[in-house]
């Protein structure tokens, strides 16, 4: 058997319009009263779309229906699922969302749709560490865009998975700029892997987990009529 934790990521396609009354069905109240609050249309569709799609993961792998999960927070404001050992992270980003979940370890999960970024220098003397930084400058133009992404998308998964999320300063948190293998981090004594996940060339995205990552298995929900 192979040391570590084996996560599943499950992909869950946010269209721009209605997700029609089969989604709004799965949610609970207080998330219905989160969807009715955003402005646009288009991010209360996503918004629905993303946490009717959590519970039907959530309810693959407990096998709960979907409207019976319940939901707790950590202090730090990390959701988790009341009763089910199972953890969990959400991440969105324009048409995409993504669950990871795993048993026995803390999760994190961040995904970013690759845009063009303006001031990346600014941006990285508020996210990345000195060294971090100093590697970045003499980055050759066309390698920057994605160096940043990479870099955000593994701070965010790592400080998720902690549960303090951007409350704990991204600065704080060496997590190399290099592409490649996945790396073992240390934070405040806690050993976490992170692992760049590749789901598409516009995408950016990295899970982390407590302790050793074995696998990460991607699946997809399926769209809600
Ligand atoms: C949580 C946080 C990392 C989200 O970052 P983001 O890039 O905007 O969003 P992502 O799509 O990657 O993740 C959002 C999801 O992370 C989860 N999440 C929320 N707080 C979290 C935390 N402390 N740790 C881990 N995950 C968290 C939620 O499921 C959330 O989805 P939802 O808003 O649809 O319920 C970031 O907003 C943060 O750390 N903020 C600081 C804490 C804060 O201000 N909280 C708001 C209190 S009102």
């Amino acid at each position: 058997m192979t040391p570590g934790t084996d996560v599943t990521l499950w992909r869950i396609p946010l269209p721009e319009k209605s997700p029609g009354p089969q989604a709004w069905a799965l949610l609970d109240d207080r998330e219905r009263q989160r969807a009715e609050r955003f402005i646009h249309d288009r991010d209360r569709h996503r918004f629905v779309a993303a946490h009717a799609g959590l519970r039907l993961a959530l309810a693959a792998e407990t096998g709960q229906p979907p409207r019976a999960l319940g939901f707790t927070a950590t202090p730090g404001g990390k959701p988790q699922l009341e009763r089910h050992a199972l953890s969990f992270n959400l991440s969105h980003s324009g048409a995409i969302a993504v669950v990871a979940t795993c048993r026995g370890s803390a999760v994190g999960v961040d995904v970013e749709m690759a845009g063009r970024l303006r001031d990346l220098d600014g941006l990285a003397g508020m996210v990345m560490t000195p060294d971090e930084q100093a590697r970045f400058a003499v980055l050759p133009q066309d390698l920057r865009q994605v160096a940043f992404m990479r870099v955000w998308t593994r701070k965010e998964a790592l400080l998720k998975a902690d549960g303090r999320g951007l409350t704990y300063d991204p600065r704080k948190v060496e997590v190399d700029i290099d592409d490649g293998a996945e790396r073992t981090v240390v934070l405040e004594g806690i050993s976490w892997t992170l692992r760049d996940v590749a789901l598409a060339p516009d995408l950016a995205a990295a899970v982390c987990v407590s302790g050793p990552l074995a696998s990460i298995r991607q699946r997809s929900v399926a769209p809600l009529a």
